[in-house]
């Protein structure tokens, strides 16, 4: 819990069955670039696929420099009993007035469809909601990248539209299906998205 403003997102460790979201190190930026680099991740996502593990590098300093600020970040994602870092979810940004976050991620291409990301998700809903007292979460994904928006509905959140045009990604402009879950949804449907359980298909 959360008591001084300039520590509104402390991004504490949070654990799952098979998952540990952590703050990432200069250390992660090989494994992170390993999967940075490929293509078929970076396709729906506002970055490109990186060239250089110094890209990597550049973006873990970027959210370190977050973490000393207190500000909205991503964590890592750790496939435990591996050390390797296969994915990033995180905040986007936060508005104060409005006490509302998006949120975004991204995974390895060789670990999608084993329900990791609908893990992480579920759980970072379970803090923001429960220790960060954040009252809107948001999420969006381009209307051609579905395995996302199913993400979405199966950690509970709702679809609330289609913005056309929304945003600019790679140099055509997009539409993008527009999620989002509030703290009373949370409350309402606890039970059902508790992330204790992995997810099976
Ligand atoms: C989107 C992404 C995070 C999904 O992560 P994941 O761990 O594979 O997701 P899960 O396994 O928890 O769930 C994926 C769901 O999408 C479904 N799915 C996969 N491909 C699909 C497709 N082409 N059309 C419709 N549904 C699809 C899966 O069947 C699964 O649903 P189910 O459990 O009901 O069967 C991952 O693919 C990724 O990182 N992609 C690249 C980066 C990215 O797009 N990030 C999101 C930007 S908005």
């Amino acid at each position: 819990m959360f008591s001084d403003d300039t520590m509104l997102f402390p991004m504490e460790r949070l654990t799952t069955e098979r998952l540990i979201l952590r703050r990432m190190d200069v250390s992660d930026a090989q494994d992170i670039f390993n999967y940075g680099k490929d293509r078929e991740v970076a396709r729906h996502v506002l970055w490109d696929a990186y060239q250089y593990v110094g890209e990597a590098r550049a973006y873990v300093r970027a959210m370190q420099r977050k973490y000393r600020l207190g500000e909205p970040a991503s964590w890592c994602i750790e496939l435990k009993g591996t050390g390797r870092v296969i994915g990033t979810i995180g905040y986007m940004w936060y508005q104060r007035d409005h006490n509302s976050t998006e949120i975004g991620y991204s995974l390895a291409r060789d670990m999608w469809n084993k329900g990791i990301m609908t893990e992480a998700l579920k759980r970072v809903i379970q803090y923001t909601f429960e220790d960060l007292q954040i009252h809107r979460i948001e999420a969006q994904h381009e209307v051609d990248n579905p395995a996302s928006g199913r993400v979405m509905q199966k950690c509970g959140m709702e679809h609330e539209g289609t913005l056309r045009g929304r945003l600019m990604n790679k140099g055509k402009y997009v539409d993008v299906d527009l999620y989002a879950i509030l703290m009373e949804d949370y409350r309402r449907r606890r039970e059902m998205l508790r992330p204790s359980q992995h997810e099976t298909r």
